[in-house]
Parts: structure tokens; C-alpha cells; sequence
């Protein structure tokens, strides 16, 4: 069977999705499949790239590859002077890029126009998942509960006053789609809003600014079974450390001790399925297929809010999404193993 295996890309989540691609290479079994990498430049040149266990970053041997077209299951790449390129034919793809495009339904579109089979969500979730304020309203939409917020457009940002009176302090500031808590600030004061808009604006012409919700960050799998049931796994929880704030892009990959991850999470055994169930619905709510990270805040009184749902969450080994799987009895190859099969299902 032949994967083809996505990663890189144009997003600020590029480095991310190298550390994840590397442990999906790496899982692969030569085995049972044909891996055919294909490195996505931060420029967006497509480049097929050597798994010979060298440097993924730098295919320097690779064919340029443009446009992925074909037809009943069948990949070709079209270089981009238009000479037929290299790329042998594809059964399945295997998108390992965060955040846009790829993450978006961007590629996942690419791979349904061309009939190729795509390994993970589809279209519909991927839109919905990756836009934070499209995906909370089709929560609130199914009665989640979710955090208080507001959009914010770049043409009309409210004053700090309504945003304060709104949403109390402190307030996060995301941009809409963005992954891996890049451009997000917590702002404490009003003389801290400016710049917290300036820097979110760089990343998104939209915002949610959240209010602030005590809480624990617990984070759920979904794994989508090729009869269509879900595997919903325990929860793990991440406790950042104190130095950070919250859980920011340092914490997550640039500081080793920025975050413990705790599997499974210490919860009553009545939290943990109800959160198994909200996880589940919220799958389903914002249109999800194939897998997903679910990540809640849990507070002191055992409220669940849903944060956001990832459906191309971090894959390495030591990643939420392995850890959570492998603690629910699902070790990691065997999840890449049943991602591959529903997107053939
Ligand atoms: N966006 C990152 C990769 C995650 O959710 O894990
Ligand atoms: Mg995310």
C-alpha cells in the first residue's frame, strides 16, 4: 500500500509538523506499506522527499511536485514546468500538516477532487475545526458548554471597556486560525490590548478574544473506526509550568520542562465519562471524521467547557493524542494503522 505522507507546510505550525511527520515516517511499517514522503517548503513547494531516515527537512534530491490530480484512486503529480514527475501512484494520503492550509480542508478537498484517498478528517471538520469562532458556535449550536467570547474582525475591533465588561480580566486574544498558541496573548490590562491586537492581526484578519476560565487543560482523543464508531480515549491533562502562564508556544515545544503531561489524568471516574461524551458530541458537532484532540477546561467545580478540537493535533510518540490513545489501549502504530484503513473504508 502506498502513503504518501504530507508535511511541513506553509503554516507557522511548520517546525511542529516535522517532529510529527518524523514519528509517522518512523511508525510506518515497511512492512505494510510503501512510504512515499512529500515535503511541503514554507514557501509551498511540494518536494518528494527520500525516507531513507536522512534529514526531512531538506529533500534536496526532490522532484518538484505542483498539483496532485488524478482520478479513481489514482495520485498523479504534475511538476511544476508540466513534465510528468516521479510521483508513483498514491493509495492513501497522509496529511501530517498543522494549522493553514492543510490542517483547514484545504488539502483534504485536494485529495476528493483528485479521488485519493485521505487518511484522517475530512473537508467539513477540518473548516470548522480550524476556525475557533465558526467551531464554538456550532458548540454552543449543540449545547456544549464552551467559554465566553467575542469575535473580533479586523475592521472593527471594540473597545477594550466592552471587551472588559464583557468577558471580566484577564482576556485571551487568538487568532481564529492559528494552531499551537501562536499570536496568542493573555492581556491583563487595558495598556496591553493594543499590543495584543497587533500581534494576533499578524496571524488572522479574525480574533476570539476568550474570557479567562481556572481550570484544568484535559485533553481527549477521537479515533474514528472504519464502521464509523468512535474510540474515545481516556483523558491526559497538562499542567504547564508556573514560569510560562499558560500553556504558549515555548511551553509546548521550545522549553523540555515547559509542561508535564499527566496520563491519564487524575479525574472521578463520572468526570471522565462525561467528558468522553462531550468529546464524542463535540466531534460530531462541528463535523469531524477520522480523528480528532479534544481539549477541554475542567474547573474545581468539575465544569467542562470544550477549548477546541484539533483534527491534525501534534503526532509525535510522546504527543496528547499517542499518549491518550496508547493509555486506552490503542499503541501508536496501530492508530496510524486504523487511520489509514478508515480512509480507505
Ligand atoms: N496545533 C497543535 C499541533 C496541536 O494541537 O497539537
Ligand atoms: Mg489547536
Amino acid at each position: 500500500l502506498r502513503v504518501a505522507v504530507l508535511y511541513g507546510g506553509r503554516s507557522a505550525e511548520h517546525e511542529v509538523s516535522l517532529r510529527s511527520a518524523a514519528n509517522v515516517l518512523a511508525a510506518l511499517d515497511p512492512a505494510k506499506y510503501d512510504v512515499v514522503p512529500v515535503f511541503v517548503g514554507r514557501e509551498g513547494r511540494w518536494l518528494l522527499a527520500k525516507d531513507d531516515g536522512g534529514d526531512i527537512e531538506a529533500p534536496e534530491t526532490g522532484a518538484e511536485l505542483c498539483l496532485l490530480a488524478g482520478g479513481r484512486g489514482r495520485a498523479v503529480a504534475l511538476s511544476s514546468d508540466g513534465s510528468a514527475s516521479p510521483l508513483p501512484k498514491i493509495d492513501v494520503v497522509f496529511p501530517v500538516l498543522h494549522g493553514l492550509p492543510g490542517e483547514d480542508g484545504a488539502v483534504q478537498g485536494l485529495c476528493e477532487v483528485a479521488m485519493v484517498p485521505l487518511a484522517g478528517c475530512g473537508i467539513l471538520g477540518s473548516a470548522t475545526a480550524l476556525d475557533k469562532d465558526v467551531a464554538k458556535r456550532l458548540l454552543r449550536e449543540a449545547g456544549i458548554p464552551v467559554a465566553r467570547s467575542v469575535t473580533i474582525r479586523a475592521e472593527a475591533p471594540p473597545r477594550f471597556a466592552e471587551l472588559e465588561a464583557a468577558l471580566g480580566l484577564p482576556i485571551f486574544l487568538k487568532p481564529a486560525r492559528q494552531g499551537s498558541s501562536v499570536g496568542v496573548r493573555k492581556v491583563e490590562a487595558s495598556q496591553e490590548y493594543a499590543g495584543a491586537l497587533e500581534e494576533g492581526f499578524r496571524h488572522d484578519r479574525k480574533l476570539l478574544a476568550e474570557e479567562f476560565v481556572a481550570g484544568r487543560e484535559i485533553e481527549l482523543a477521537v479515533l474514528e473506526n472504519p464502521d464509523g464508531s468512535l474510540t474515545v480515549s481516556r483523558p491526559g491533562e497538562i499542567v504547564p509550568a508556573q514560569s510560562h502562564g499558560f500553556y504558549s508556544y515555548e511551553a509546548k515545544y521550545l522549553d523540555a520542562t515547559g509542561a508535564l503531561l499527566i496520563v491519564p489524568a487524575d479525574l472521578p471516574e463520572e468526570v471522565e465519562a462525561r467528558l468522553k461524551d462531550l468529546a464524542a458530541r463535540a466531534f460530531r458537532a462541528v463535523g469531524c471524521d477520522g480523528m480528532a484532540r479534544v481539549d477541554f477546561f475542567v474547573t474545581a467545580e468539575m465544569q467542562m467547557l470544550v477549548n477546541e478540537l484539533n483534527t491534525i493535533p501534534g503526532f509525535t510518540d510522546i504527543s496528547m493524542y499517542s499518549k491518550v490513545m496508547a493509555a486506552s489501549g490503542v499503541p501508536y502504530a496501530e492508530v496510524i494503522d486504523r487511520l489509514i484503513a478508515h480512509g480507505l473504508a
